[in-house]
């Protein structure tokens, strides 16, 4: 019988190489991977096949809230998965049902929808807004230029980029971009059709940029007069990573109307799950009941095994103070970050974000000598460079690279990134 998963030949195993064949030949290349394959990890620290280790200030893209290989996550999995993985939504168990509590508890009176992925929670909302207005024939969603919603097919017509567009029109109707933080441009596009109105607190891929608390007041304003449920996709930008459970508390902390505020519904994955794929959106009392049963499931969603994780890393959070660690390491770095810019103005352009949430920006190509003949775009160049002297970061569009580390970094940690990061940017400024 042929072996389905023949092994790998001994003398090779472990080579980059070999790993980066069988992609090759097996994997559908819809990724533009970089040259790393890992073995392992141990908090923000990981190594590849080389042995090398690096220091990881990406996250997995802002999931992995933790770092990796959490001894309590890692117990909290191994003890759920010995008892019971999965029985589906056909029936009760207790981790999912806690799950839900927490984030009630965390957000405000409401009630919690269980997925697996951010792009399938914004799904969920989309459709939550549809029947929301189906009876008045109100279907569309406005949603902000260079926002990101995900890979469906909604998700793609959601997202205001038009590079994830490209090769799959025509695209699912009943979405329309306007201005991020332009509340008179949403406020002039919304039409008889609008239902609702959907933000990121802090757009991620689109080059970190925070919402301003006058645009999330206005929103709510402006949703409240004309009846439309105000969307939040917080899949990057939540779970503790600007300092606070969801963005929006750390935009309008301090604000005299910021006590208010409540979205009407909130996406979530990434980091709820810590690496253990598991989305959900979060909705509040009123429109609680709205999707009622048979309207909308799937098979996986709030598996016991992943409930138990995500109740794990709640644990582990609210225990360890690391909404704290995150505000304050994150203004370390922000503070940091800024006094680079301050000695390269010419390379750096700006410093953005929240928390554990923060961009740095550079200057066009043609500005940056060292750069000018790349073909790749500088985001790209740069987190390269800082992957050969040890930093994994993640690029943001063609100009922006992100840090979105572990909320329990520690000072050592970003103090290490930092030194990295600052003797690229000086080697940049030398033409190097
Ligand atoms: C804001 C935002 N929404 C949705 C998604 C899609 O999430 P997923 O990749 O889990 O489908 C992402 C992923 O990067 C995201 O950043």
């Amino acid at each position: 019988m042929k072996e389905i998963v023949p092994p790998m030949p001994p003398m090779v195993r472990n080579e980059f190489e070999t790993v980066r064949q069988l992609f090759r030949d097996h994997v559908v290349p819809t990724y533009a991977r970089f040259d790393l394959a890992f073995v392992r990890g141990r908090g923000s620290e990981l190594w590849d096949v080389t042995g090398r280790r690096v220091l990881d200030f990406g996250g997995g893209i802002a999931v992995c809230c933790l770092g990796h290989a959490h001894p309590e996550v890692a117990a909290a999995i191994a003890d759920q998965a010995a008892s019971l993985v999965h029985v589906s939504n056909l029936y009760y168990h207790e981790p999912q049902g806690r799950l839900a509590q927490a984030l009630v508890r965390l957000i405000g009176p409401g009630k919690v929808f269980f997925c697996n992925s951010g792009a399938e929670a914004n799904e969920g909302l989309f459709k939550l807004a549809r029947k929301f207005g189906h009876e008045e024939g109100r279907f569309e969603i406005l949603t902000m230029t260079n926002s990101f919603h995900g890979r469906t097919l909604a998700g793609i017509a959601a997202t205001g980029q038009d590079k994830v567009k490209q090769g799959f029109e025509p695209m699912t109707p009943g979405f329309r971009h306007v201005p991020y933080n332009d509340l008179a441009a949403v406020q002039a596009a919304v039409s008889p059709a609008t239902v609702a109105v959907m933000i990121e607190g802090v757009q991620g891929e689109g080059g970190i940029t925070p919402a301003t608390p006058e645009f999330l007041l206005g929103l709510r304003r402006l949703c409240d007069e004309h009846g439309l449920l105000l969307l939040f996709d917080a899949v990057q930008c939540g779970h503790f990573r600007t300092g606070e459970f969801q963005s929006y508390r750390r935009i309008l902390e301090g604000h005299p109307e910021g006590a208010g505020f409540l979205p009407d519904a909130i996406s979530m994955a990434k980091s709820l799950g810590g690496g253990v794929p598991i989305g959900a959106f979060w909705v509040r009392q009123e429109h609680a009941n709205r999707l009622g049963a048979g309207t909308h499931g799937t098979t996986y969603g709030g598996t016991p095994l992943a409930c138990a994780a995500a109740l794990q890393i709640l644990r582990v959070i609210e225990r360890d103070g690391l909404a704290r660690n995150a505000r304050l390491m994150g203004d370390f770095l922000r503070q940091q970050l800024l006094e680079i810019q301050r000695r390269h103005p010419g390379l750096i352009t700006a410093i953005r974000g929240l928390g554990l949430m923060l961009g740095i920006e550079f200057a066009p190509k043609d500005r940056i000598p060292a750069l000018a003949s790349v073909e790749k775009p500088v985001s790209l160049a740069m987190v390269e460079r800082l992957h050969t002297a040890g930093l994994l970061t993640i690029p943001a569009g063609t100009q922006v690279i992100r840090l979105l580390p572990a909320l329990n970094i520690t000072r050592t940690e970003a103090e290490e990134a930092l030194g990295l990061i600052a003797r690229e940017v000086e080697r940049l400024a030398h033409g190097g």
